[in-house]
């Protein structure tokens, strides 16, 4: 099946096949070619360009464009799109003044939502997931990364990534799976840390691999969670599974998890609310890519990632929506986008390619998505008609998206 949108206000994101990210002052530049039309094939982009050079192209279906932006769809690099129930009452509590690490430190948080997961069964955690996949690709998310992390037992985590699985299995979003085993201590090893390592280093990790369940490994490296000397052990056996590392670090406490993260040529460290000078150093030397999770500042009251000051420092930055019950009930890429440029002082090129290109390096997957590139996945955002790019985070809130197309489906 081959689809050719025609008169396109301004195609988005457009790239050769050499970039794979953008970094520094780079990231203020958005290629895109007005006028344009883009021609795909299946599931792949084949062909673009100026509607002056479009007059012998033909297609099974053609799509016009008029007044309308085109752009590649959001490649969110960082979820935990599959969980059980949901954390509304926390939500009133923090309202009523009790912190997200209050909250945590009663048995709620994290453990609350283990709690609904491992009493679910894998297909209604599939259904109630499945739900949400649904509403992202809607707002445009083409790419996603899921993390484990809700099971903090053998048997559910398993559970967990095999919902991953199965997503990936029959949607036609592109989805990378991430083990999170250490999200937290579960209660019954309160006193017990190094038996907990010992499960998720012995048990959970081997069975894993053998069932190829996940792509990455992770860590929620903070006070109160996992040390800098936990996060190195349970990198290095993630690591001798062929797991990549992509890890929390610094959402609360800057103690050198971005390090960490960079001694074991992590693919991406996610949060970075606080930062230091020292982490901006250790992150320049490396290929890690920063990622900034704006939709949890916004919905936990702390602070943004200095974006600027990453940006600034000449290094690249991904944008995120964290999707999670706990810290970012909310999926939409687009939210994240504008909150960037309002809250984190991004401009709307810097969010775009933080949410595209830069969000498709943090999943390892910028070969294939990420930019308007001939043989890449055809992956497509088609807008309202709207005035400019400038006008999709300026006008937050609002739905700007007309259609989605995802590895060659209209969504
Ligand atoms: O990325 N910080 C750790 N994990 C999640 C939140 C988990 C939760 O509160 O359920 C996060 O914000
Ligand atoms: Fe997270």
């Amino acid at each position: 099946m081959s689809i050719l949108i025609t008169n396109i206000k301004e195609l988005l994101q457009i790239r050769d096949t050499t970039i794979s990210k953008v970094s520094g002052t780079e990231m203020k530049h958005l290629p895109t070619i007005k006028n344009a039309y883009i021609l795909i094939e299946g599931n792949i982009i084949v062909d673009f360009g100026s509607m002056n050079d479009c007059k012998d192209i033909t297609a099974k279906q053609t799509i016009d464009a008029t007044g309308k932006l085109v752009l590649p769809t959001w490649c969110d690099s960082h979820t935990h799109i599959v969980y059980a129930g949901n954390r509304e009452q926390e939500f009133v509590d923090r309202i009523n003044g009790l912190s997200y690490e209050e909250i945590a430190t009663r048995g709620g948080g994290i453990l609350n939502s283990a709690k609904t997961l491992q009493g679910t069964s894998e297909d209604d955690l599939y259904n109630q997931s499945i739900k949400r996949v649904k509403e992202v690709m809607q707002l445009g998310t083409g790419a996603i990364e899921i993390k484990s992390g809700y099971g903090l037992n053998v048997e559910s985590e398993l559970k967990m990534l095999r919902v991953i699985k199965r997503i990936k299995q029959n949607f036609p979003v592109e989805v990378k799976a991430t083990f999170l085993g250490a999200h937290a201590l579960p209660g019954k090893f309160q006193n017990n840390k190094d038996g907990y390592l010992n499960l998720i280093i012995n048990e959970m990790l081997p069975k894993i691999a053998d069932e190829k369940l996940a792509d990455y490994i992770d860590v929620f490296c903070e006070k109160g969670y996992f040390s800098l000397v936990d996060t190195d052990k349970i990198l290095t056996a993630g690591t001798s599974y062929g797991l990549i590392p992509k890890i929390h670090v610094n959402q609360f406490n800057a103690f050198g998890g971005v390090g960490m993260g960079v001694k074991h040529n992590a693919l991406s460290v996610d949060h970075l609310e606080e930062l230091n000078q020292t982490d901006i150093e250790v992150i320049k030397n490396s290929n890690t890519m920063p990622v900034a999770l704006p939709s949890c500042s916004y919905f936990l009251s702390i602070p943004y990632t200095p974006a600027r000051q990453l940006i600034d420092a000449g290094l690249p930055l991904a944008l995120a929506t964290d999707y999670n019950p706990g810290s970012s009930p909310s999926g939409n890429m687009n939210f994240v986008v504008s909150t960037a440029c309002i809250k984190m002082k991004m401009t709307p090129e810097e969010t775009i390619n933080a949410a595209t290109i830069n969000g498709a390096y943090a999943m390892g997957i910028s070969n294939e998505y990420g930019s308007i590139t001939k043989g890449k996945k055809a992956n497509l955002i088609i807008t309202k008609e709207v005035p400019s790019y400038n006008y999709l985070p300026y006008a937050f809130g609002d739905n700007h998206i007309d259609r989605v197309i995802i590895n060659g489906e209209i969504i």
